[in-house]
């Protein structure tokens, strides 16, 4: 019956702008009565208040951000929380050492006094939301689209800052619906967050990257940290002895009652970005040249950083943060691709484009409005795979893309004008870049990421577009620029003459820095070559392709509001809290095949191999697997423990770490990845396809418990069982 009514739905419905079943990330605190009642209809117990309130405690109040770029929530009222192990992997490698290696082999604080300060690490809590619409259109009344992309920026974050003022917050400002709503959110942010317990990464990254954005997976990916806040109560305080565990408004009870194909799933985290009103255009140029150059040219660094990750242990540890981002993205941009072609996205824009020309006839604001979008991508893409080689190949190099931080420098250096003040920042800046690249540099694979990424720039940039007077150097001192031979004997002496890679040199330098020696430096050299050919040459096309396209957008944007009008619209990600819910769900990748809501613990047996540098699993597993002690985070319906599950929910990179709740709002598992067959998710959404891959909360404490011996940490939840 229900099945019948959602296809239906969908053949009423084509149109573009109308939500798929299970399609959204809404906005928290506007989800509309229209919304809350399909989320009942799916299976929600809460009342809304329950979701979202200002002023009492709700479930808002237990979701953070997580570092940078993740999500986290509050499981214990002291202040614990649950992450993914790939979201505090950058810290779990940070506090490690080759011989205290908690990333090979996992950590497991048995109390508070074991746990570990992460240096850097912060996690922020949103304290509210105001529509600041009006003021920042107030603003924009007098400034010509066009000037929009130049302008905005400085327009919000001077906001966030005025409003900072007297505070103790953290206020930013962000665009909806491609700078047709602003939304203003406060934030208060805590520093000193602690590591608690992380499985091995044999564990909590099981399948590397080859099960990576995949399903069916076997993944136990999760950390567990713990904010501390200052004793007398406030926020924003360092890492410090005496500070005392963080006490939650609102923390997530932990469901192991277990789930069923069907249940409710609600997920409430910070998706970074999605672009959901993308033009045919856009998808074109993303296709047929940003994403596959990009992926060319991670590919062949990924390579050689692996050589050296796998011949050294401490290499490993060094590079593997880094590694796994550049990878995650790497294999995500293929898919993408490969989706989009797969799912015939450029045809399915370009009727919706049609069909918008159609309802706008007459509406003379949008005249021209797609001639004008291609005219614009007409005149930048000849550049685009230039721009592409610039970041993702030459300052793939993490010893050029230092040096290019060095550029302003340079130029405060060389002129009378620059004020002592400025100098100083700048030179401040510049020393702690210096010192986390000295801390992350591995001299080989940097030096044979030099010399292949010159070769391809060389080899598959147009020569019109290339630094002439640079390579005609490089061939005058170094011989015939088709040879490999060339390039590594430059990077060569890049790497043995460059004072930027001895500590001892950079330090004179830059206590009495000059622009004369800065000049000299060969690798400043070499990255000014290519940013300078950029910056002069095509760096204004590019300017005004995103100028155009924005105004363009933003008006494109508003028609879709308009012509939608009474329909639920949700706007793109952009790592503001949202709410996306759907239900538990198997799925069929193709004709024939079906892949199941669960994959349990054997399946970690079945795939494991030994010694495999991403299918070993830790000897302790495999016993608990042969003795099946899986205690009370057994499946009965399985006799065997859930490790990973999926549901249809709509999110996300920026989701990982993500509570997934049950109609209850108790949590069920974390939200840690999509599935390949919907890696299209950030242009379109697959309503057949797309899955969010989840570890199972029953998983994630049957490995603190039984692996870890963590008893501790399973009695601070607040557990709900059959
Ligand atoms: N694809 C996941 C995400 O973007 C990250 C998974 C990390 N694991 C890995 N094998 N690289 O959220």
């Amino acid at each position: 019956m229900k099945r019948i009514a959602k296809l239906l739905l969908v053949v009423f419905t084509i149109n573009f702008c109308t939500l798929n079943a299970d399609e959204g990330m809404f906005l928290v605190h506007l989800i509309g009565e229209k919304t809350y009642a399909d989320m009942q209809k799916s299976g929600l117990k809460l009342s809304k208040e329950q979701l979202y309130d200002m002023n009492k405690a709700s479930i808002k109040d237990a979701i953070v951000i997580f570092g940078g770029g993740c999500t986290a929530e509050i499981v214990s009222k002291e202040g614990l929380l649950f992450t993914n192990h790939h979201c505090g992997y950058g810290s779990i490698a940070g506090v490690s050492s080759v011989q205290h290696n908690y990333l090979k082999d996992g950590f497991w604080a048995k109390s508070k006094t074991e746990e570990i300060a992460c240096p850097g690490l912060s996690v922020q809590f949103l304290v509210k939301i105001d529509d600041v619409t009006s003021a920042v259109q107030e603003k924009l009344k007098d400034i010509n689209p066009n000037e929009y992309t130049a302008k905005l920026p400085s327009i919000l974050a001077e906001m966030g800052k005025k409003a900072e003022e007297g505070t103790n917050y953290e206020v930013r400002v962000s665009s909806f619906f491609k700078g047709n709503q602003f939304l203003q959110f406060t934030y208060q942010r805590y520093k000193d967050v602690r590591l608690v317990g992380t499985p091995p990464e044999s564990i909590g990254k099981f399948g590397g990257d080859t099960d990576n954005w995949e399903y069916p997976r076997h993944t136990g990916d999760f950390s567990i940290f713990r904010v501390y806040q200052a004793a007398d109560g406030t926020a924003s305080t360092e890492y410090k002895a005496d500070n005392v565990p963080f006490q939650p408004k609102y923390f997530l009870p932990v469901s192991i009652k277990g789930l069923n194909e069907g249940d409710y799933a609600m997920i409430y985290g910070y998706p970074g970005g999605t672009n959901r009103y993308e033009t045919s255009y856009g998808v074109k140029l993303k296709i047929d040249v940003e994403n596959p150059n990009l992926v060319k040219l991670r590919e062949e660094r990924l390579k050689l950083m692996k050589t050296e990750m796998l011949a050294n242990p401490s290499v490993k540890l060094q590079l593997a943060s880094s590694y796994a981002g550049i990878a995650n993205y790497w294999k995500f941009f293929d898919g993408e691709s490969k989706q989009l072609i797969k799912h015939n996205v450029l045809a399915q824009k370009q009727k919706d484009e049609a069909a918008f020309e159609k309802w706008a006839k007459g509406k003379t604001e949008y005249d021209n409005l797609f001639a004008d979008m291609k005219k614009a991508y007409d005149a930048w893409t000849p550049y685009a795979k230039g721009r592409v080689y610039l970041q993702e190949g030459i300052l793939g190099s993490p010893l050029l893309a230092f040096a290019s931080r060095l550029k302003t420098l340079n130029e405060q250096l060389s002129t009378t004008d620059t004020k002592p003040e400025d100098l100083k920042k700048t030179i401040s800046a510049v020393k702690k870049s210096h010192e986390s690249f000295m801390e992350a540099e591995n001299i080989t694979s940097d030096k044979n990421i030099l010399a292949v990424v010159l070769r391809m720039f060389y080899n598959d940039i147009d020569a019109s577009q290339q630094p002439t007077d640079f390579y005609n150097e490089l061939k005058a001192a170094y011989g015939d620029l088709t040879k490999e031979e060339t390039y590594k004997k430059y990077a060569e002496d890049v790497f043995s003459r460059s004072f930027l890679l001895t500590t001892a040199k950079w330090d004179l330098f830059i206590s009495n820095p000059s622009a004369s020696a800065l000049q000299t430096d060969l690798a400043f050299k070499t990255v000014m070559a290519f940013v300078n050919n950029y910056n002069n040459n095509y760096e204004k096309y590019f300017k005004e392709f995103t100028a155009t396209t924005f105004a363009l957008n933003n008006k494109y944007q508003k028609g879709i509001l308009e012509m939608n009008k009474g329909k639920v619209l949700y706007p793109d990600a952009n790592f503001t809290m949202r709410v996306s819910y759907g239900t538990v769900k198997s799925y069929s990748p193709s004709k024939g095949v079906k892949y199941s809501e669960v994959a349990l613990l054997n399946g970690v047996k079945e795939k494991y191999v030994a010694g495999d540098y991403e299918f070993d699993v830790p000897a302790k597993l495999l016993d608990l697997i042969k003795n099946k002690d899986y205690g009370q985070y057994i499946d009965k319906k399985a006799n065997d423990v859930v490790v990973n599950f999926i549901t249809t929910n709509d999110i996300t990179g920026g989701n990982s770490g993500s509570p997934v709740m049950n109609a209850n709002g108790e949590l069920i598992g974390l939200a840690f990845d999509g599935n390949y067959e919907a890696l299209s998710h950030k242009i379109a959404f697959d309503k057949d396809l797309n899955r969010t891959i989840c570890v199972d909360i029953r998983y994630v404490l049957f490995i603190v418990d039984k692996l870890g011996g963590a008893k501790n940490i399973i009695d601070e939840l607040q557990l709900i069982k059959n």
